[in-house]
């Protein structure tokens, strides 16, 4: 009678979760274009593990949950960024960050941009190695959890910014160009507490090609 019972309870139980997940299966964690090592050893096989696969897929989960019969059930993430707050936007903003992180690497990249947006940094900081300097340093400058960015205005105009926890500078009317995630998880098995080795590290494996196509 109780194996009966138990089957029954797991067979509801079952069904619901299914039901419940065909609601909410709204964003997906991206694949990566890379193999989980092909940027060691500037990022491990191990922090990419979990990094994309572990918390990643946990803002993807959460806000797949958090979303459902709200206004934003519907909405792109950019939408959802740029609108929303609370645990909402926390989770949004993770994911759009970290698309666009994990997205502007490749284990062919480094070197410097070409064409207008090097044309752009030049003017924005006199040199691409000035960029970079403070680049690196808004990030190890930055108190806590966040990411940096190189943002462009709506004139094309480059701007270095810092954000803390799951901000983008989406927020603030700017383009997203290149970032770096100063979370811990972002390299805390790597480098411990050496952000700013990591940060360094990080210009050999940025995809300009990626960087480039989104100014
Ligand atoms: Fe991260």
């Amino acid at each position: 009678m109780i194996t009966i019972f138990l089957s029954l309870f797991a067979f509801i139980f079952n069904n619901n979760e299914t039901i419940k997940n065909e609601n909410v299966m709204k964003f997906e964690l991206i694949q990566l274009p890379y193999a989980a090592d092909a940027l060691e050893p500037v990022i491990s096989k191990q922090t990419i593990e979990f990094h994309h696969g572990k918390h990643l897929q946990t803002y993807v989960n959460n806000l797949n949950n958090l979303i459902q019969g709200t206004k934003y059930e519907n909405a792109d993430i950019e939408t959802i960024v740029k609108e929303s707050d609370g645990a909402i936007f926390n989770n949004a903003g993770q994911i759009l960050n970290h698309n666009l992180y994990f997205l502007q690497f490749s284990p062919k990249g480094g070197g410097k941009p070409s064409g207008k947006l090097a044309k752009a940094i030049d003017e924005a900081w006199g040199s691409f190695e000035n960029f970079q300097k403070e680049l690196e340093t808004a990030g190890t400058s930055l108190f806590g959890s966040g990411w940096v960015w190189l943002a462009a205005g709506k004139d094309g105009k480059l701007s270095i910014t810092k954000e803390s926890n799951a901000g983008n500078p989406i927020t603030k009317g700017l383009k997203p160009i290149l970032t770096f995630d100063v979370w811990e998880h972002a390299y805390y098995l790597d480098y411990q507490n050496r952000r700013a080795d990591h940060l360094k590290a990080l210009w050999k494996i940025v995809d300009w090609q990626v960087v480039e196509s989104r100014y």
